[in-house]
């Protein structure tokens, strides 16, 4: 028997987006972190720890952060007695965060091996350290395609949107199968779509609502250089101008298949919530971590109209109604936001009872003009992506 006094735990998935702000989260509040993870481009694990926390600004944690390279398909995490013996030590609790986040149908043997067959490892290391509580970090989306009201419990559809959703659910049932089995308290928590920090805009990824706007600059970049250095003879023909006051008029129809809305959540909301729940004794179940007012496709033209100074995109809602002779900004908008189409007019809406109840009635914040320009702001500043303040990935 573990002895798992103090407040220790065990994180994977600490070098991406909400793992990097949890392992944060926790050293504040002065837990004993061990990560687990792997190197990248030569450079090891402890290393990219070290990047991180100093792009976060904070103390140097010193031996509350700890870093173990181990990898997730082999038994006993690939690691010799000695170490799997000091990690089922520190593994007072769980939280497995890591997951392959690729959408796309020619990543799925990467993304099943990464996010289900090597699932076993981890849940057996879980099992031997009798860990007090393994926490899933699932997603809101693992519900499939559905319609409607998605409550916080064990998955039913056989349907999904993506490789990605249904390596999620599959994970859910072998997870929660394999507790239930071996006497392991599970919380599965599912956040919607995370964008950045809502205070400061500070984020460490730059996808989901973040691409459909990169993919809107870029194009706005493509015709105003066109306008300015060539004329502007094939913006003219598409009926494309720039005022003397630099908007740019660019009529551009968005089709999308339902009107429905984008469930975002920043990323200091799910930090806040998932460590309401992951404090709560006795937090075993389902949470949904997600919006109860999510924004719809409108809203986010409106932002992104103004964000960018350029006018004339509206929405169609319906397949029905598409232009057969799109202009080229169109063509160009709809081949960049292919992957996320379903995700921005999503009519599934998510029931977060338990969540509400947990955290004491917490709620994502309202999604204002404001806090989308803070977060494309610092979007913009970092390349979208390409320098995360010195960050190396
Ligand atoms: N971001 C969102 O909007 C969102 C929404 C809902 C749910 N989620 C869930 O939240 C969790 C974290 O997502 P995220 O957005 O933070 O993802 P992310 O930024 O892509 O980070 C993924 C993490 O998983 C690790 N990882 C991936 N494949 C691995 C492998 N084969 N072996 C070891 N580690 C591996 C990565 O390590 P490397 O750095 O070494 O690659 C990284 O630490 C995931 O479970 C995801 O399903 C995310």
């Amino acid at each position: 028997m573990h002895d798992h006094t103090g407040r220790s735990l065990v994180l994977t998935g600490a070098t991406g987006f909400l793992g990097a702000f949890l392992m944060v989260a926790f050293l504040e509040r002065g837990y004993n972190v061990t990560v687990l993870g792997r190197s990248k481009m030569d450079i090891s694990l402890s290393d990219r720890l070290l990047h991180l926390v100093r792009w976060f600004n904070i103390p140097d944690p010193g031996e509350r952060l700890c870093s173990i390279e181990a990898d997730f398909s082999k038994r006993h995490l690939g690691l010799n007695d000695e170490v799997y013996g000091h990690l089922c030590a520190a593994a007072g609790k769980i939280i497995h965060c890591s997951s392959d986040t690729s959408f796309t149908e020619s990543s799925r043997v990467r993304v099943m091996a990464t996010n289900v067959n090597s699932l076993p490892a981890l849940l057996e290391f879980a099992a031997d350290a009798q860990t007090e509580q393994l926490y899933y970090v699932s997603t809101a989306y693992a519900s499939g395609m559905c319609e409607g009201l998605c409550l916080e419990t064990p998955i039913t559809s056989k349907c999904f949107t993506n490789v990605y959703e249904e390596s999620k659910a599959q994970a859910e049932g072998l997870i929660s199968r394999y507790c239930e089995n071996h006497g392991v308290p599970l919380s599965i928590l599912r956040p919607s779509i995370v964008y950045g920090h809502s205070k400061t805009g500070k984020s460490l990824k730059f996808n989901a609502l973040y691409f459909p706007v990169k993919s809107l600059s870029y194009i706005r970049e493509i015709f105003v250089k066109d306008i300015i250095d060539q004329g502007g003879k094939r913006s003219r023909q598409w009926g494309i101008s720039l005022d003397n006051d630099g908007i740019l008029h660019l009529p551009l129809t968005v089709y999308l298949p339902n009107r429905g809305s984008v469930n975002l959540i920043p990323i200091d909301y799910f930090v806040e919530a998932a460590l309401c729940i992951i404090e709560h004794p006795g937090s075993s179940g389902i949470y949904h971590i997600t919006s109860d007012n999510p924004p719809d496709m409108a809203t986010l033209i409106e932002y992104s109209e103004r964000f960018l100074g350029v006018r004339g995109i509206h929405a169609l809602w319906g397949q029905a109604q598409r232009n057969p002779t799109p202009n080229p900004a169109e063509e160009l908008l709809d081949r960049f936001i292919e992957p996320y189409r379903p995700y921005l007019s999503d009519r599934r809406i998510f029931d977060r009872s338990r969540t509400e109840n947990i955290t004491s009635g917490l709620s994502a914040p309202p999604f204002t003009y404001d806090i989308y320009e803070r977060c494309m702001n610092y979007a913009v500043a970092c390349e979208w992506g390409r320098k995360v303040c010195g960050y190396l990935p």
